[in-house]
């Protein structure tokens, strides 16, 4: 296969080839991530002149009517999306998901109080330490460091403490590539929190079973500088009223408009994608766009003795052990061989390979906007990298 041939028609030219000032590469990024082409092109109107009011959207004020009707209509979409009932606020907070880190315990834990993490790959190994540092006890009611992240933990293997303020697990671990394919049991009464920042809304969510669901924007929901908290009305209540006003998510809960300026342009972003989610059958067709789409690399990847997949095959889920759908993790033979990959990649139109410095190798990440023809394209190069160089 020729290197052109990996060229989407839509999406065409390696900036190292002749090709259009249009020219678009496969975005394969871990985060900031692929946008669909509906929602960009909609994004070059509105910056121009957002619905008519003659203004550009990063021009609208946060205490006008447009942007007045623009949040409620995000909120209204993503109630509706997720099916989020009455007793959940939306919030829209700033600091990322790694701010969670500590709100999460500031708000929720009394001074040097205890909460169980599920620690599974780097991001939740964050978790733990932000909330020490913070002045918490975190307790690991598991830790996969042994076995170098590769794989999600049965229920049986949680080990709880005795008196837990919350339980804190991360959905999809973006580096690792690893996910929970169901929600872990923790026991009765204790309030469930998760870091969903690199798998939100890429499939239906019980969101009764939680208590409260992070998720900074910059992979299935928008642009970078927005963060999504879905928290449950009677948990952010007891949460304490003794620290600064802006660390509390009732502040965030309760104003009738935000409390300070807000990152309207990225609220913006969320809007157009969860209604961009809705337009494609919600979450149910996100979940079987998205299983269709991991199915074509990880049979590529297992038809194939030459590229290493980080995540175990098997695990608690039958169908992709502990694998995830959102973050196709794999080494080659040797660093080199990483290296040439990722590099005739991107001269085939495949962009952001690298994997992070923790596990090596390579990483392509197939959020929600990621188009299912870009897999098979890239399945194809898979299969002819292999054939050029094994
Ligand atoms: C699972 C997970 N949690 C937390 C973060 C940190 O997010 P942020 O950079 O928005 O703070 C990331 C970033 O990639 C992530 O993938």
């Amino acid at each position: 296969m020729s290197p052109s041939a990996a060229r989407p028609a839509s999406q065409p030219g390696p900036p190292d080839q002749p090709s259009s000032p249009d020219a678009r590469l496969y975005n394969l990024c871990a985060g900031p991530s692929v946008f669909p082409d509906e929602v960009l092109q909609q994004i070059r109107e509105d910056l121009w002149n957002y619905r008519g009011t003659g203004l550009g959207i990063m021009e609208i004020s946060h205490r006008g009517p447009a942007f007045d009707e623009l949040l409620a209509d995000t909120q209204a979409a993503i109630r509706r999306l997720a099916k989020i009932p009455d007793d959940y606020s939306i919030l829209f907070m700033t600091g990322g998901s790694t701010a969670q880190n500590f709100l999460v315990p500031l708000n929720m834990l009394p001074p040097g109080g205890t909460a169980d993490y599920i620690e599974t790959g780097y991001w939740s190994q964050r978790s733990v330490e932000d909330c020490r540092q913070a002045g918490y006890a975190p307790h690991r009611a598991f830790s996969g460091r042994d076995t170098q992240f590769r794989r999600i933990p049965a229920d049986s293997e949680l080990r709880f403490s005795s008196r837990p303020g919350y339980v804190h697990y991360t959905s999809n671990n973006t580096i690792y590539g690893t996910q929970f394919h169901r929600i872990p049991r923790v026991p009765e009464g204790v309030p469930l929190v998760c870091d969903a920042c690199s798998d939100i809304f890429s499939r239906p969510i019980d969101i009764s079973r939680y208590d409260l669901v992070y998720a900074s924007a910059q992979k299935n929901l928008g642009v970078t500088g927005v963060t999504l908290v879905i928290a449950r009305n009677e948990f952010i209540e007891r949460g304490r009223t003794d620290i600064p006003r802006m660390l509390q998510y009732r502040t965030f809960a309760r104003e009738e408009s935000p409390p300070n300026t807000p990152p309207h342009f990225s609220i913006y972003t969320v809007n157009l994608m969860v209604h961009w989610i809705l337009r494609q059958g919600g979450l149910e067709a996100m979940a079987a766009r998205n299983a269709e789409k991991a199915r074509i690399l990880y049979d590529a990847l297992d038809a194939s003795g030459f590229y290493r997949p980080h995540a175990d095959r098997t695990g608690p889920d039958a169908v992709w052990g502990s694998r995830s759908l959102m973050n196709v993790v794999f080494r080659l033979p040797t660093e080199q061989l990483d290296d040439l990959f990722v590099r005739e990649a991107r001269q085939a139109g495949f962009d952001q390979l690298r994997g992070h410095r923790a596990t090596g190798g390579v990483r392509a990440s197939i959020y929600n906007a990621f188009p299912k023809d870009g897999c098979t394209e890239f399945a194809r190069f898979l299969v002819d990298f292999e054939r050029r160089h094994a």
